[in-house]
């Protein structure tokens, strides 16, 4: 294979969750450092890199689809670099259907080798074989220092916790990203630092796993106090931290969210199912009962909060019956977003053996989504419509994707607010008014002046 030279272009593929955007933005570091240059489609690119999510089926096919269509491309242009890295790269299925199907993929390395990527890079240039570099043992460490691009100027995700121990039955994350490593917090509060002095304002801590925080570097620090420090340092002036499990989810914390006036109040609280049995199964070490407990814990410490959810329906075994709990446990929390699912088997875990048992077709699984979708979808506009009215701070992210006409914000519970184009506001905090509801999303207008600009310090020491 060809040496790629500086002045190459590159193409980053992302799937999946922020944790996998937050590592295409540590390659795209890498590569720049190395002299590459962002291409803007796959097609004009000398090296592709796909960095792929093993959660569903249905993103693994987009992704074989995808490798499939490349083909024709690199055949034109043979020198041309493809890769496949994340969390598929970490299935050993993954491999020998490459082996087998893809043999113009030059490199596969996986979410724990992301650092090593200029040394795969020179391996791969010498050899024609298939270069693989997958992690292999569960105790990998925390690997600090890393270059990064970051794709947005005014927020940034910053990671906290690598990987997840929890082990719920259906879920392959522990599998593809291994036992829960905290980075140490003065790395982390360094980081942040450096951010608000490149004039970043939004952060959000991420993890597959946040809440679990600090537990292994056993010092009792844990995401309560990563919060309160976070708090202190200016120039940043929201904070969010996702995802959360609700296991775990400590009376301390809820006090820290409450306490803390940057931490933004959007709980982010993945339940699952409303059913105790199913619950069970999926080995989530609390019951509906206790849900609803936190729930109401937090919106007797956080009126305001924003609580959103993610939701399987068809778990192996789920019956009719068990679902319809889930419906019950929709209608009685009021969640003001939800991502619902169809379970989807995968390879290795405990669930996907019963689901070869399971005597509920997938047609039913289908109406049972669609069910509940129009359950949250209802629920859903008129927790929005409420809003009508009221004035809410936003941060103003720019030209909204569907309508360029219009500008598209965010509130601090995460939901998204569209309005008037304006010169100047990309960036920038103000108050609107809320005019009109939608399901998922608002319109409102200005009010007052928009924040001023923060102006840049000319060194940046971190
Ligand atoms: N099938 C369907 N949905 C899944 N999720 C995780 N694993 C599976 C699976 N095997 C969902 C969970 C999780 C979200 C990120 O993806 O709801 O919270
Ligand atoms: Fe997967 Fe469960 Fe870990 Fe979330 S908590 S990443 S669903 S194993």
């Amino acid at each position: 294979m060809t040496r790629l030279a500086p002045g190459a272009k590159y193409f980053i593929y992302t799937y999946g969750c922020q944790m996998n955007e937050r590592d295409t933005e540590i390659m795209a570091g890498f590569l720049e450092e190395m002299g590459y240059e962002a291409a803007e489609r796959p097609e004009a690119a000398d090296l592709v890199l796909f960095n792929t999510c093993a959660i569903r089926e249905t993103a693994e096919q987009h992704v074989f689809g995808e490798i499939g269509r490349l083909k024709a491309v690199k055949a034109e242009r043979p020198e041309m670099v493809i890769g496949l890295c994340g969390c598929m790269a970490q299935e050993p299925e993954t491999v020998e259907w490459i082996r087998r199907h893809a043999p113009h993929v030059n490199l596969v390395f996986g979410t724990h080798n992301i650092h090593e990527l200029p040394d795969i890079l020179a391996r791969a240039a010498d050899t024609d074989q298939l270069v693989v570099d997958v992690w292999k043992s569960a105790g990998e460490e925390v690997v600090e220092n890393l270059p990064s691009r970051r794709l947005d100027g005014v927020k940034a995700w910053v990671n906290i916790i690598y990987g997840c121990d929890k082990y719920c039955t259906y879920c392959i994350v522990p599998y593809t990203r291994g036992r829960e490593r905290s980075r140490r917090p003065e790395d982390i509060l360094r980081e942040i630092r450096a951010l608000a002095l490149q004039g970043y304002k939004e952060v959000t801590l991420l993890g597959q796993n946040v809440n679990a925080y600090g537990r292994d570097l056993g010092t009792g620090y844990d995401l309560a106090d990563l919060l309160a420090d976070v708090q202190k340092i200016d120039g940043i002036r929201w904070v969010r931290y996702l995802t959360s499990h609700p296991w775990q989810f400590t009376q301390k914390l809820i006090d820290a969210v409450a306490a803390n006036d940057k931490v933004c109040e959007h709980f982010h609280l993945p339940v699952q199912s409303g059913n105790n049995r199913i619950l069970r199964k999926m080995n989530r070490h609390y019951t509906r009962e206790d849900y609803l407990d936190l729930v109401r814990r937090i919106r007797e410490a956080v009126p305001e909060a924003s609580i959103t959810t993610d939701i399987i329906v068809g778990f192996p075994g789920e019956t009719e019956e068990e679902f319809q709990d889930t419906l019950r446990l929709v209608e009685e929390v009021g969640f003001d977003n939800a991502f619902t699912f169809i379970y989807s088997p995968r390879p290795g875990t405990p669930a996907a053996v019963w689901n070869r048992r399971d005597p509920t077709s997938m047609e039913e699984k289908k109406e049972r989504l669609l069910r509940l979708n129009e359950l949250q979808y209802a629920l859903q506009r008129k927790r929005n419509e409420r809003l009508v009215g009221r004035r809410m701070e936003v941060l103003v992210e720019g030209p909204s994707k569907k309508n360029p006409a219009r500008l598209s914000a965010r509130t601090r519970t995460n939901r998204i607010v569209l309005l008037p184009h304006e010169e100047g506001l990309a960036g920038r905090f103000c108050e609107v008014e809320i005019t009109r509801a939608h399901t998922w999303y608002l319109e409102g207008r200005r009010v007052g002046e928009p924040l001023p600009e923060r102006r840049v310090p000319l060194a940046v020491h971190s």
